[in-house]
């Protein structure tokens, strides 16, 4: 069975709705009319929208008790409905919580519709014992497909759906929310019959619904089955990633049958992922703030960079034992190396975090002389001494300006929200340095618009992004990707 995807259309007037199903109908051959959507819905109206459609339909009326718009009663809710099966729409949804006489007579009397009845939970996903339960008890109506859908408050409620989509072909099933995003996505892997998508970022009929085109071009949606390889991103921001952006199309672009998600979770939800991740035999993972160190102790092996290091930014699942590998080292070194041989070079280091230590690892392989300084001095004198570099006081960051040839700003400085801010002062720059600033968003931080001014050559936290992102493709496929592809995925980002 290949998952349909439907686009609901949500206009309040039956005009604008007939505008938006054909905008619908030019993208899917399965679009859900929301009547309730529709000021003063009546059956003329019905009858007007339905002769102007050319594919399937799911006709539906959610009571305002169930997050809905209609507010007529339910006598002429259940007329909209037989109307509708009249008209021949290809489908229409019932949910559970009507009365079970009235969900009866509509099913007895269906004639060539097909009937779903619908439970949803705005508040939550159920375990999947109470889930199975709520499938059982929809199952003895007899309807042609039954449709479950929850609010996700945790990534891992998305795996609850997954289990209950196992072995079952009458099932629509996923999570709203940020959350839940996955489970809309990875409907085709999981057996959901149908998934949903927004005509627009506007049209949005439930929280979390992906748009039609996002789907698509961010997520090569049509290409997902049940064999495509899980990977995606952890980190608690997950959502502003840009790597799905240049990982899908080149997974594309590949033939690869992969798919680069974002997984949304706080440490307290990584133990349980982690075990999730396991189950569903996920391919891969990248790994950010604030994960990269607690990682380290829910997988199995870590290789000797990330060891020295002390962080992982990337898992690889090899036949079901979990590999962690630091790439990020490698992205800065690359994106220094576009500039400079680093080799006898004389590199200042602001910051002691965890990414400093990947940068300092990088550069000292490369050969370069290191000096790092922070904010926190006991914490610069650690690091320099666990590599054997040199460390500095900030108290005079002109001279380490001037004594220097590169600077690399490992810090949080500068990043959003705090864009205004810069690390070093537009008086303690001197021309002729190569700057690089890890920070990503946004790509122009103020240090390298400073250092830019001043007659440097500077290096955005993009380009450290998508050559470590190089790497971890390589890891994950034993491929390489297109340089110029991710280049130019990336940019379309910025
Ligand atoms: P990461 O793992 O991403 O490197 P981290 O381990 O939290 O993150 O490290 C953040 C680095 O940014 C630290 O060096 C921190 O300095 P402290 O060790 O003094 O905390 C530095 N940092 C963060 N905010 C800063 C600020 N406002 N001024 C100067 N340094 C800052």
């Amino acid at each position: 069975m290949k998952t349909r995807i439907c686009v609901p259309v949500t206009a309040d007037t039956v005009d604008q709705a007939i505008v938006d199903l054909k905008q619908a109908e030019k993208f899917t051959d399965l679009v859900e009319l929301r009547i309730d959507f529709i000021k003063n819905i009546d059956i003329g109206k019905l009858e007007i929208l339905l002769k102007n459609k050319t594919k399937e339909v799911i006709v539906t009326c959610r009571p305002k008790s169930l997050n809905g718009n209609f507010i007529g009663n339910e006598k002429e809710r259940i007329n909209l409905l037989k109307k509708s099966i009249e008209l021949n729409a290809e489908f229409v949804d019932i949910e559970s919580d009507s009365d079970n006489g009235l969900i009866g007579d509509i099913i007895q009397n269906k004639k060539n519709t097909k009937i779903i009845v619908s439970y949803h939970n705005f508040k939550e996903t159920p375990k999947l014992e109470q889930l199975a339960n709520i499938y059982n008890d929809i199952k003895k109506l007899n309807p042609d497909l039954i449709k479950i859908v929850t609010f996700a408050g945790s990534i891992n409620d998305n795996f609850e759906i997954f289990k209950l989509l196992k072995d079952k072909n009458d099932l629509i099933s996923f999570c709203m929310g940020l959350r839940g995003e996955i489970s809309r996505i990875l409907a085709p892997k999981y057996g959901s019959c149908i998934t949903f998508a927004s005509l627009n970022e506007e049209k949005v009929s439930a929280p979390g619904q992906i748009d039609i085109n996002e789907m698509d071009n961010v997520y090569n949606f049509s290409l997902i089955n049940e064999e495509t390889m899980v990977i995606g991103l952890i980190g608690e921001h997950a959502e502003h990633s840009k790597s799905k952006s240049i990982m899908n199309p080149s997974f594309k672009d590949l033939k690869l049958n992969f798919v680069y998600l974002t997984f949304k979770l706080t440490t307290d939800e990584l133990p349980a992922f982690m075990k999730n991740f396991r189950q569903f035999e996920f391919a891969g993972a990248s790994v950010t703030i604030p994960h990269k160190l607690k990682i380290i102790k829910m997988i199995d092996e870590i290789d000797e960079t990330a060891q020295k290091i002390g962080a992982t930014n990337t898992i690889v699942n090899k036949n079901d034992k979990l590999m962690g590998y630091n790439t990020d080292y490698y992205g800065a070194i690359e994106a220094l190396k576009e500039k400079t041989p680093l080799n006898n070079k004389k590199a200042l280091v602001l910051g002691a975090g965890g990414a400093a230590r990947a940068v300092i690892y990088g550069l000292k392989k490369e050969g370069a002389g290191i000096t790092i300084v922070n904010r926190t001095k006991e914490k610069a004198e650690k690091l320099a001494s666990d590599f054997d570099v040199k460390f500095s006081e900030i108290n005079n960051m002109k001279k380490l300006v001037i004594d220097n040839d590169i600077i690399v700003n490992t810090t949080s400085v500068g990043m959003v929200p705090n864009i205004n801010e810069s690390i070093i002062k537009e008086d303690e720059f001197v021309s002729g340095k190569i700057v690089m600033d890890i920070v990503p968003i946004p790509p122009n931080t103020k240090l390298l618009k400073i250092a830019k001014s001043a007659g440097c050559q500077v290096i955005s936290g993009n380009r450290m992004l998508l050559h470590q992102a190089i790497k971890q493709f390589r890891l994950w496929t034993g491929q390489d990707p297109k340089f110029k592809l991710m280049e130019s995925k990336l940019k379309l980002t910025l």
